[in-house]
């Protein structure tokens, strides 16, 4: 990793700290992503074992403010919603115990986080994704305040993007707009396997108008946590194959972005949705996150393809069904989702949703109580 700017802010928090400082409050938002090429596996350290790209989202998001109140003499506490002992704190402990390591200076302060997301749970939309990178810009914007001095943008980000890690994988990736990377690919300068980064750049700018319409199969909790289904990896009999593929499909799909290939990135897109399933299905023990209706829906899916409309599907782990279209073809889409998809949908619920810009800072005069 580029660690110099942990390095520099760890040192002036250190000298900053003044004992009696005044509490203050920040507040980012963050959107969710959906990866096309899936990260599957990791590392010790909460590194990948391939490459990972997607696409940023633009209306599933979370709102996080973070009050930070200095504790000189010890014992901070954490608190989310006004809860002590809520559920996502052992994630959070994940995120804020590394900064903690990385800037020592961090742990001296009480964190009283309020969050919340503009999608409902169980939706196949990645809360953790979106709600770490909340949560990780707060916390290091918050030692940049303390510190007294500048960091540029990018190295904001950067940081944030690295923190996000900590507390979920796929959140390294929230934290830039359009499509990113995460994961070193020898074809792509400055890609690491400890952040992610934004390839706007390489992307044909009709691919930036991507839509995604969540097919609400089930809202049923998953079965599968992510953390089990990356652990199940590190046995899995096509462990290694997996990685050339995913490499493989990461630089065609790179070519699919530049060239604006729908085509291309469509068929790339659905080899990686089935494959992260059957990867699934065949760890032991295996798990069945499809239902019917998701089979079904994905049948409909490439038959509407084949009859000429520019459509195409992935998929999460869970059963739900991300439709990806262009936002030219939107009116044909609606319509045959409306007609053909709808009906597999639980109460025929889908979340509208498409490629969006990244997080974006809550001012203090728009923050919510
Ligand atoms: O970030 P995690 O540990 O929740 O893993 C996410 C894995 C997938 O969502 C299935 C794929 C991905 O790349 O986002």
């Amino acid at each position: 990793m580029n660690a110099s700017p942990f390095q520099r802010l760890k040192h002036l928090v250190a000298a900053s700290l003044p004992g009696d400082a005044p509490g203050f409050r920040i507040a980012w938002q963050c959107p969710s992503n959906i990866a096309l090429v899936k990260y599957w596996g990791k590392r010790e350290g909460q590194l990948p074992v391939n490459p990972s790209l997607s696409m940023t989202l633009e209306r599933a998001i979370t709102r996080t403010s973070v009050t930070f109140t200095p504790e000189p003499s010890g014992g901070r506490k954490l608190s989310v919603n006004g809860d002590p002992a809520h559920p996502f704190l052992p994630k959070i402990r994940n995120l804020t115990g590394w900064l903690e390591r990385e800037v020592p200076a961090s742990g001296s302060f009480s964190l009283e986080i309020n969050t919340s997301n503009t999608f409902p749970h169980s939706t196949g939309i990645a809360s953790s994704a979106s709600g770490m990178g909340a949560l990780a810009l707060c916390l290091v914007s918050g030692m940049i305040r303390i510190s007294g001095e500048e960091f540029t943008r990018a190295e904001l980000f950067r940081m944030a993007s690295v923190a996000a890690r900590m507390g979920s994988g796929s959140a390294c990736r929230s934290l830039f707009g359009g499509f990113t990377l995460w994961g070193k690919d020898p074809s792509v300068p400055g890609s690491s396997d400890e952040f992610a980064i934004p390839v706007a750049d390489m992307v044909h700018p009709g691919m930036l108008t991507l839509k995604d319409t969540i097919l609400i199969i089930s809202r049923e909790p998953k079965s599968l946590p992510s953390s089990l289904g990356h652990d199940a990896m590190k046995v899995h009999p096509f462990a290694s194959s997996r990685v050339s593929q995913a490499r493989q499909n990461l630089s065609d799909m790179l070519g699919a972005l530049k060239n604006n290939d729908l085509e291309k990135l469509a068929e790339i897109s659905e080899n990686e949705a089935l494959t992260l399933h059957a990867l699934i299905m065949s760890s032991r023990p295996g798990a069945i996150l499809m239902k019917p209706a998701t089979i079904e829906a994905i049948r409909r899916i490439r038959e509407a393809r084949s009859q000429g409309l520019p459509l195409f599907f992935t998929l999460d782990a869970g059963a739900n069904v991300h439709l990806l279209y262009p936002a030219f073809s939107s009116g044909p889409v609606t319509d045959f989702i409306n007609d053909a998809l709808a009906p597999l949908c639980d109460h025929g619920e889908r979340i509208d949703d498409g490629c969006g810009n990244g997080p974006a800072e809550i001012l203090e005069n728009e923050m919510f109580p």
